[in-house]
């Protein structure tokens, strides 16, 4: 069977039973419980299972194919790929969900009927597991499927599913194919010797926890089940090969691996493992690039910059020195792009990004040999290499330790490994300390909170028609420093999400007035606006009339559609690898955070701003609607980040370019953003950028300040504003001059001195001290001071202008005297060192109080003290 056959399979069997097809989500997860990667295939729907959210289904059913990536975090298998044939970085995971639905009594005969009749499988040759303390899950296999009780077993640890270090988790029950006595010994998927011969394929998991933050479980509010069986696993299954890579979706690429590198299956075994890494990396990568992760080294760009990396050194190691990636990723795309569609329209992007990091990493491993050599050229023949020289290698490089011992044993060295491992260790544990907590609110009140919501259900927003509007105090909760969070049935208050801040404004009643300061989400759909009471007092009942601050709204709505007209200038301008990665918009500039590889010049950033305004002064309508997912992705909106399944999502169609998916306030004509200026753009991490701009009134009081700030200048230049460049040039100029008289001056007083000096001779020897000249003006006096007559040697000591201290020594040819010699006592009493040339030594120190001391030396060293 091939890969999409049993897609197709898959869903239309769920489909027939009542769960709606849900297409994959990216592999950026958005809920604040999950962790780095999207791991499987129940992520996406974390709302609905912790009852934040209610299901869009009917009933509350979904099936789907989900892309996943294990890469970091706590289903991390990235150590284990290559070396085994049962680990993926990226799969694909079948699942079915029941969000409150049905349970245990139809999950597990379906499951059985899929693997036996649609499948066709042998039941003989599978085995169960259930959790042991799930007597009902067993009993539904003996009983009502009918399969022999001597072939399930009870695990622990092992049939219990968790998320992540947060999130839902509970109880499950695994369906195992026995690949035959070759793979190993008998006595089912309990025995741990037997890991290889029985191999899960099929995960029913029964979420009835949330794992919290502090470790503890609470009831999930919408228990159900979460099925996840891996694509590659059944692929294989169904071919009784215990390789992963039989799938089609890897074979084909292991077979492109084994073209472009040249390495072949079955003879060493770097090449085997080589092979495989190569074509599971390929897929991450590719997968990862296209939903907008970029190669870094913070967070998931870390990640994916450590796996593109190992894909890149395998080669290297297999001595190939071509780019790799860029022909695996074709094919990926070629493959997986009709199942996976975002794929393929990134394909470009994906594979210029991908070029670029495999090109640099190939430096890496070029200077990385190169000074690795230069070290090793410092121990003796077959030594060790100094673990911390293979950790600095490693974490400022980026040169990978494997390679690092491939290297030094090919040439007969060791590595010390332990001293390796010390410094991650350490290193790890200084991220660890650095790093923030997890992202779960806690405490009593959010229990508050979640009675508001039970009580009242979601906050109506009617923000988008009115900026006041009368309705009833539905909850009140006492809050930090004098401040209430006062929730409403109804509110025209815009709660901060995507990038754009929270209104404030006023809640007023008969004799009670509440200042509103912000505006959040306490929990999602559930407006919590967090005012001071200045007058009276609210109780829920009150009839209030909740207003906002409609200047300040008006000017964030211009920000928050002109940052929708920037982006798409953005992309314009630069291409379309740029994605969104956060925005703050405010009421005074916004702020776009964006994937790019290099600083955006200020002639891309002039043509940026010049389509902006073009776009804006043509003044197009701005439409905002509701539309659903699947005709928003037929117009062609772009969504990086609400790009989670559900039934109605809001459309931005900002002028005849632009089109979005977003939630915020938008403008209704383009002309009333009025002018957008960028004002500032940086770095803020490799490959990622930031750009500031203002609009509306902001251009304008930009312009003002930099006029008053020219007329400051222009009065301190003392020229009418008009002749400021000029002025300026003129007062350089000036300056210039002034500085050459100094300077011109200074030499012919030094001439002087020199003289007056060269009288002071004792026995042909000049000791003195001249401060305050620079160091290259003492070297030029010793020298003149030497080749006066009667002289046969100088030292000259002085604190330079820049601070520390200087030290002149110059001997002629015949006077027998070695300048180093000379002055080797005095350097060291100014904690210096010099040259060791015997006619002139310039040394320098750090301490200029020891001068008179060192001067000292040299007479008594000279015999003329
Ligand atoms: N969420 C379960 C898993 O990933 C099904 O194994």
């Amino acid at each position: 069977m091939r890969a999409d056959e049993l897609r197709r399979a898959w869903t239309q069997f769920f489909v027939e039973r009542g769960h709606t097809s849900v297409p994959s989500a990216g592999l950026i997860p958005h809920h604040p419980s999950a962790p780095m990667f999207v791991n499987s295939g129940m992520m996406p729907f974390v709302p609905y299972f912790l009852g934040e959210e209610a299901p869009p289904f009917d009933p509350a059913r979904a099936v789907s194919v989900q892309r996943c990536v294990r890469a970091g975090g706590k289903h991390n298998d990235l150590d284990a790929i290559g070396r085994s044939r049962r680990h993926l970085s990226f799969f694909e995971m079948l699942g079915n969900f029941s969000f409150g639905d049905y349970f245990k009594e139809d999950a597990i005969p379906w499951a059985w009927e899929f693997v036996t009749e649609v499948l066709g499988l042998d039941g003989d040759r599978m085995w169960i597991t259930v959790h042991t303390s799930d007597d009902e899950a067993e009993d539904i296999w003996a009983d009502s499927v009918g399969f022999p009780r001597e072939r399930i077993q009870r695990l622990d640890k092992d049939n219990f599913w968790e998320m992540g270090d947060t999130g839902p988790c509970g109880p499950s029950s695994e369906l195992f194919w026995d690949f035959g006595p070759d793979e190993g010994p008998d006595g089912g998927p309990a025995n741990p010797a037997a890991e290889e011969r029985y191999v899960e394929f099929w995960n029913l998991v029964f979420p009835q926890y949330f794992r919290q933050p502090d470790g503890s479980l609470r009831d999930l509010d919408a228990p159900g089940i979460d099925t996840g069986a891996g694509l590659e696993r059944i692929l294989g299954v169904l071919a009784d090969s215990p390789s992963l890579y039989a799938a089609d979706t890897l074979s084909v690429l292991t077979d492109r691996a084994q073209e472009v590198t040249g390495a072949r299956f079955g003879g060493d075994r770097l090449h085997d493992i080589a092979l495989r890494l190569i074509a599971d990396h390929t897929r991450t990568v590719a997968f990862l690039v296209a939903d907008g992760v970029m190669p870094s080294n913070e967070d998931r760009g870390y990640v994916l910059r450590r796996v593109l990396r190992r894909a890149v050194y395998f080669s290297y190691m297999l001595g190939v020195e071509k780019p790799v990636l860029p022909p695996m990723i074709e094919t990926c795309v070629e493959l997986m792009g009709e199942a996976y569609p975002e794929l393929a329209e990134s394909a470009d992007s994906v594979l210029t990004i991908v070029s670029r990091e495999e090109d640099r990493f190939r430096r890496t491993l070029r200077t990385g040999s190169t000074m690795l050599d230069s070290h090793i050229a410092t121990i003796p023949e077959g030594g060790t290499v100094d673990g911390t020289v293979a950790f600095t290698l490693h974490d400022t490089h980026g040169f990978p330790f494997e390679v690092t011992q491939e290297i030094a044993a090919e040439r007969g060295y060791d590595v010390d490994e332990d001293a390796f491992r010390k410094a991650m260790a350490d290193q790890r544990a200084r991220a660890k300390a650095a790093a923030k907590g997890g992202g779960v609110a806690v405490g009593d009140e959010v229990d508050a909170f979640r009675a508001v919501l039970d009580a009242s259900g979601p906050t109506e927003f009617v923000g988008r028609e009115v900026d006041s509007t009368t309705t009833t105090v539905v909850g009140v909760v006492p809050g930090a420093e004098g401040t209430v969070s006062i929730f409403l049935e109804a509110t025209p208050f815009y709660a901060e999400s995507g990038g754009q801040v929270g209104d404030t404004g006023e809640i007023t009643a008969d004799g009670a007035r509440a200042e509103v300061l912000d505006t959040v989400y306490a929990l999602p759909g559930l407006h919590r606006h967090v005012a001071r009471v200045t007058e009276g007092a609210f109780e829920v009942g009150d009839e209030v009339t909740a207003s906002i601050d409609s200047e300040r709204r008006a000017a964030i709505k211009r920000h928050h559609t002109g940052t929708h007209i920037l982006h798409w200038a953005l992309r314009k301008v630069l291409g379309d690898h740029v994605k969104q990665q956060g925005s703050i918009v405010l009421p005074d500039r916004l702020r776009f955070d964006f994937s790019h590889f290099e600083a955006v010049t200020p002639e891309q950033i002039a043509e940026i701003e010049d389509l902006a305004n073009h776009e804006i002064l043509a003044n197009p309508e701005a439409r905002h609607y509701e539309t659903s997912m699947e005709e928003a992705r037929a117009l062609g909106a772009i969504a990086f980040f609400g790009d989670k399944y559900g039934e109605r999502v809001r459309v931005l169609e900002a002028g005849p370019n632009s089109i979005e998916l977003c939630g915020g306030t938008h403008v209704s004509r383009l002309g009333d953003i009025g002018p957008v200026k960028i004002v500032s753009e940086t770095s803020i991490g490799s490959n990622l950028r930031r750009i500031e701009a203002v609009a509306g009134t902001g251009p304008v009081e930009r312009l003002r300040e930099r006029e008053a700030e020219l007329a400051d200048v222009a009065a301190r230049a003392g020229v009418p504003v008009g002749e400021v460049v000029d002025g300026v040039g003129r007062l350089r100029d000036q300056l210039k001059a002034a500085q050459d008289e100094v300077k011109a001056l200074k030499k012919q007083l030094a001439g002087a001195a020199a003289g007056n000096l060269a009288e002071q001779a004792v026995d042909g020897i000049v000791v003195a001290r001249v401060d305050g000249a620079e160091r290259n003006d003492l070297r030029e006096l010793a020298l003149s001071l030497r080749d006066s007559p009667g002289v046969r040697a100088v030292v000259i000591g002085g604190a330079p202008e820049g601070g520390g201290a200087a030290l002149v020594a110059a001997t002629t040819e015949d006077s027998g005297i070695d300048a180093g010699t000379l002055v080797a006592d005095a350097t060291r009493a100014i904690k210096g060192g010099g040259g060791k040339d015997p006619r002139l030594v310039v040394a320098g120190g750090k301490d200029p109080g020891g001068l008179d001391e060192a001067l000292d030396l040299v007479r008594a060293a000279a015999g003329i003290a």
